[in-house]
């Protein structure tokens, strides 16, 4: 669980940060830096994500989204989230994980949906899975993935706080789908993937595709390159089974790439 967030004026963050879109848009990026920041010093938990516009210009480094921005961002989205992903930007990628895990899984698992959002790989995995537990920041879109009826529990959390105090039962499948695209650096979610899972454990992850490492895209999301996701999973104890390249979406008409990646925690 996060920490308890200072108050702060949500009417004066909100007119500094509109000012702040206003000057990126005009192009006068010196001010919209500026006012950016002030925003930071308002509100240091960063809800409106000024950190990853600031990465953009190479102003600022975020290893992660702010989890306050990524909260409040699908909190206000929630309700029309599943018809604008998938039926309007062809949205696959739970479909798409669980075809490449079907072939590995031959009992059902115990399993963790890391960022679950609405529920939409909770409910494409619901047929291998002997227990769902779902995992996100965003309560709004808990509530929808609740209405789904496929999880036995539910958790508001970050992911990977979340990986690193599970001490209950390790998991046997734990799925991300397009949630690393709010992680840059995987180490640490690999790392705590490992420990969660159970020795053999699977994990299968979609990410938006990067040139090397990752960095900050300019739809404030991360893109990872291929090289980098195996070497850290790698790094983590694991096994790469398979990696394929995906489309994550359409945007204003124009395919996202990504990878679909499957790995194994080794015995
Ligand atoms: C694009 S949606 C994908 C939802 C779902 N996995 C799917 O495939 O439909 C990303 C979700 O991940 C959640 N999320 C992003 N970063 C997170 C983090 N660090 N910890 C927990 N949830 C996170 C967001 O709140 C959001 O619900």
């Amino acid at each position: 669980m996060s920490e308890p967030t200072p108050l702060f004026d949500a009417d004066a963050l909100g007119e500094l940060y509109a000012n702040a879109r206003a000057a990126e848009d005009a192009g006068d990026i010196e001010t919209a830096a500026r006012l950016f920041r002030e925003c930071l010093v308002m509100d240091p938990d960063d809800h409106c994500g000024v950190a990853m516009r600031l990465a953009a210009y190479g102003l600022a480094t975020p290893d992660r989204a702010p989890p306050a921005y990524v909260a409040t961002l699908f909190d206000q989205h929630a309700e029309v989230f599943d018809d604008v992903l998938v039926s309007r930007l062809g949205y696959d990628v739970p479909a798409l994980a669980r075809a490449l895990v079907g072939p590995f899984v031959s009992h059902p698992v115990r399993m963790v949906d890391l960022g679950c959002g609405t529920g939409l790989s909770g409910e494409t995995f619901a047929d291998i899975a002997g227990h769902a537990i779902g995992v996100d920041l965003a309560e709004t879109m808990l509530a929808m993935a609740d209405e789904r009826d496929v999880y036995q529990d539910l958790y508001i959390a970050e992911a990977v706080d979340f990986l690193e105090t599970w001490d209950e039962a390790p998991f046997e499948l734990i799925v991300a789908t397009d949630v690393w695209p709010y992680l840059g650096d995987l180490a640490p979610f690999a790392a705590a993937a490992a420990k969660a899972l159970t020795p053999g454990g699977l994990l299968v992850a979609s990410t938006e595709r990067g040139e090397a490492g990752w960095s900050v895209t300019k739809t404030q999301r991360f893109a990872h390159a291929g090289a980098y996701v195996e070497a850290t999973l790698a790094a983590a104890g694991f096994e790469v089974l398979t990696s394929e390249a995906i489309i994550v979406r359409h945007e204003e008409g124009v395919p996202v790439p990504g990878d679909l990646v499957l790995a194994r925690r080794k015995g």
